[in-house]
C-alpha cells in the first residue's frame, strides 16, 4: 500500500474538514472541538497557519486516510512540550499508517526543539495507548473519572509521554 505524509496547510481545510467529519463519532468524541463547526474548524487552520499546531496528513492517492497533530505555544516555561493526537481512518487501520504518521510528527518536533511529547486519552482508547508504547511513550498518570464516554459513561482519563531527554531515537 502506498500512502504518502505531508505537513499539513491550510489549503487542506476543505480535504480535511470532509475527513474528520466521515470519522467515528467516538474517535472525534474527546478531541478539544466540535469538527461539526465550521468556525472551530477555521480556528484549527489558522493554528496550523501559526505554527501553534504542527499537522501532517497521510494520503492514498487522492484521498486522506489519517492525520496527526502536535499543539505547542511559546510559553517560557511549556515551549519544550508538544501535545499530540492523531487518527486514522478505520479501513486503514493496523497497517502502520498511525506509526508513520507519529515519526513524522516526532521528526518535526525534534526540528522545532521539543524535548517531550505527550498525549491524553480515555483509557478505553486501547489501540492508542498500544501503539505509544511501542513507539516508546510511557504511562505517567491514569486520573480516575475524569472522563465521560460517548455513552455518558465515566471512564479514566490516561496521560502518557515521550521524553526525549538529549537525543531522539526517531
Ligand atoms: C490509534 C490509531 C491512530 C493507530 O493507528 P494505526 O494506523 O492503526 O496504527 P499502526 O498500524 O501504525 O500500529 C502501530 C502499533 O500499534 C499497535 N496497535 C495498533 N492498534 C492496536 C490495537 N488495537 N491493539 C493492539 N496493538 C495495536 C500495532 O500493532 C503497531 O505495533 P507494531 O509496529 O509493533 O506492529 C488508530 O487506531 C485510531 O485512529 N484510533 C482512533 C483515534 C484515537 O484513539 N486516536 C489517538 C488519540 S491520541
Amino acid at each position: 500500500m502506498t500512502v504518502n505524509f505531508r505537513p499539513m496547510q491550510v489549503a487542506d481545510k476543505e480535504l480535511f474538514k470532509s475527513f474528520i467529519r466521515s470519522l467515528p463519532r467516538k474517535d472525534n468524541f474527546y478531541l478539544m472541538v466540535n469538527v461539526h463547526s465550521d468556525q472551530a474548524m477555521d480556528s484549527w487552520m489558522e493554528k496550523i497557519q501559526s505554527g501553534e499546531t504542527i499537522g501532517v496528513i497521510a494520503t492514498k492517492g487522492g484521498d486522506m486516510i489519517g492525520y496527526g497533530n502536535v499543539k505547542i505555544n511559546d510559553l517560557p516555561w511549556t515551549r519544550h512540550v508538544g501535545e499530540i493526537r492523531m487518527s486514522v481512518s478505520p479501513p486503514y487501520r493496523g497497517r502502520g499508517v498511525g506509526k508513520a504518521l507519529a515519526e513524522q510528527l516526532f521528526s518535526i518536533a525534534r526540528a522545532r526543539g521539543l524535548q517531550k511529547i505527550w498525549a491524553r486519552m480515555a483509557i478505553s482508547q486501547d489501540a492508542a495507548q498500544h501503539m505509544l508504547m511501542k513507539l516508546g511513550f510511557r504511562t505517567e498518570a491514569v486520573l480516575s473519572g475524569f472522563v465521560k464516554n460517548e455513552n455518558g459513561l465515566t471512564d479514566d482519563l490516561v496521560i502518557m509521554s515521550y521524553d526525549s531527554g538529549e537525543h531522539w531515537s526517531f
